[in-house]
């Protein structure tokens, strides 16, 4: 089989590296953001440097955490209203899946109607550390309380612009879930069955810097270091995964998420010590691919892996431990869902698992009952 690794954006970082702007070619930009952006004044300023590169901004702000199919379509209507050459996509996740749905589609109608566009500039400026969507191409979209994940080339960005002065005002619960979410990214890109030797050197790096700095932006959110260096840690983990896939712990999130309306990376972090534990097989035959990864991640953390079993425990532990200094749930009950409406949804959660994008790259290959099981184990 031949193998692919493959990075389209371009990566622009470091404190103001939003300036660039200032130096792209366009006429029209179509800039799409939320009400918290353009409240912090972030999305002005974004408004202003492309004005010094003589490009006018049409400006749609109609962006919702956990984007549905109605973001898209007003989206694409204020997107082919606009005329634009260049989309800048401002925000946290749910603003980049939002401008990439927009494209996609529009694109996707556009052929339909056998009408010819150009396709854009395509800018991606985060300001959250959690997704990566700056580089990947993942979107995903929530329809009918449903998370849907499109994959496709197409949808990644042609630039990527990492500038940690638009994080300044995170809020600390939002730093914590999206900072879990880079560390699940790492992980399952790290034990994907789609791992290289080039997604692994960029999954281990990423969970070394969570690791080192995510608890310590979240104690002292001004620390401009660690704000960069786990910005710079979301970005490697989504050139991971972009490649390598993900697995289980984001199908049961998407589900889990779009159900109960439960943050990404906090459904995400609900999840990750028992799927570990799933994947592992620790509760009998060692699963020799997974847990021998699992044992290298705590090597690389510099914790006791002198077996392979040993090191699979340690890092359940660091995981765990980093969740409680982060003052993550310790389950999914804490969230104040009730065991009736969880037990009643969970053949319908594991169902959409089951055929979630990201579960065929899964080390072990779960059954309906095994995620189940792993949902109950969460509770
Ligand atoms: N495309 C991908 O590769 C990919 C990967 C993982 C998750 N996702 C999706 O991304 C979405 C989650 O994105 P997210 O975790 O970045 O959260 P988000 O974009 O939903 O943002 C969370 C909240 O933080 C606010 N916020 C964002 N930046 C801020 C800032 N600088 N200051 C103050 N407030 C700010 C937002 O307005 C929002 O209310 C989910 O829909 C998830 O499924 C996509
Ligand atoms: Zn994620």
């Amino acid at each position: 089989m031949i193998d692919k690794f493959q990075l389209k954006s371009k990566v622009y970082f470091n404190k103001q590296s939003i300036q660039l702007l200032e130096k792209i070619s366009g006429s029209k930009a179509f800039v799409v953001s939320d009400s918290i952006m353009e409240k912090l004044g972030y999305l002005q300023k974004t408004i202003e440097h492309l004005n010094k590169a003589g490009i006018s901004s049409c400006v749609f702000t109609g962006v919702r955490p956990d984007p549905d199919i109605n973001v898209i379509a007003e989206g694409i209507k204020a997107f082919n209203e606009s005329n634009a050459d260049v989309v800048v996509a401002l925000g946290g996740g749910s603003t980049i899946d939002s401008a990439k749905g927009i494209l996609y589609f529009a694109y996707k109608m556009a052929a339909l109607e056998d009408k010819k566009i150009n396709k854009p500039l395509f800018i991606a400026i985060p300001s959250t550390s959690g997704t990566g969507s700056e580089v990947t191409d993942f979107t995903v979209i929530t329809c009918e309380n449903k998370k849907v994940c499109i994959v496709d080339e197409f949808l990644a960005p042609d630039m990527a612009i990492l500038d940690s002065t638009c994080l300044q005002h995170v809020p600390q619960r939002v730093v914590v879930d999206t900072g879990i979410d880079v560390l699940v990214h790492a992980v399952e890109a790290y034990v994907s069955t789609r791992a290289t030797d080039f997604t692994d050197a960029l999954a281990e790096k990423a969970v070394k810097l969570i690791f080192e700095n995510l608890e310590k932006l979240y104690k002292n959110p001004a620390d401009p270091d660690a704000r960069d260096r786990v910005q710079n840690a979301s970005c490697i983990a989504g050139m991971a995964f972009t490649n390598a896939s993900l697995g289980i712990n984001h199908s049961l999130a998407h589900a889990l998420g779009g159900t109960f309306h439960i943050p990404h990376g906090r459904a995400n972090a609900l999840l990750l010590s028992a799927v570990i534990e799933y994947n592992a097989n620790l509760s009998g035959n060692l699963n020799d691919y997974a847990a021998q990864k699992y044992a290298n991640l705590a090597k690389i953390l510099q914790l006791p892996a002198w077996t392979i079993r040993e090191g699979t425990v340690n890092f359940i532990q660091a995981v765990n431990k980093l969740k409680k200094s982060l003052g993550i749930e310790e389950n999914i009950r804490a969230l104040n869902i009730e065991q009736k409406e969880f037990e009643d949804a969970l053949q319908h959660l594991a169902e959409a698992a089951m055929i979630d994008r990201c579960t065929p790259t899964n080390p072990k290959n779960p059954s309906k009952e095994d995620l189940v099981n792993i949902y109950k184990r969460c509770y």
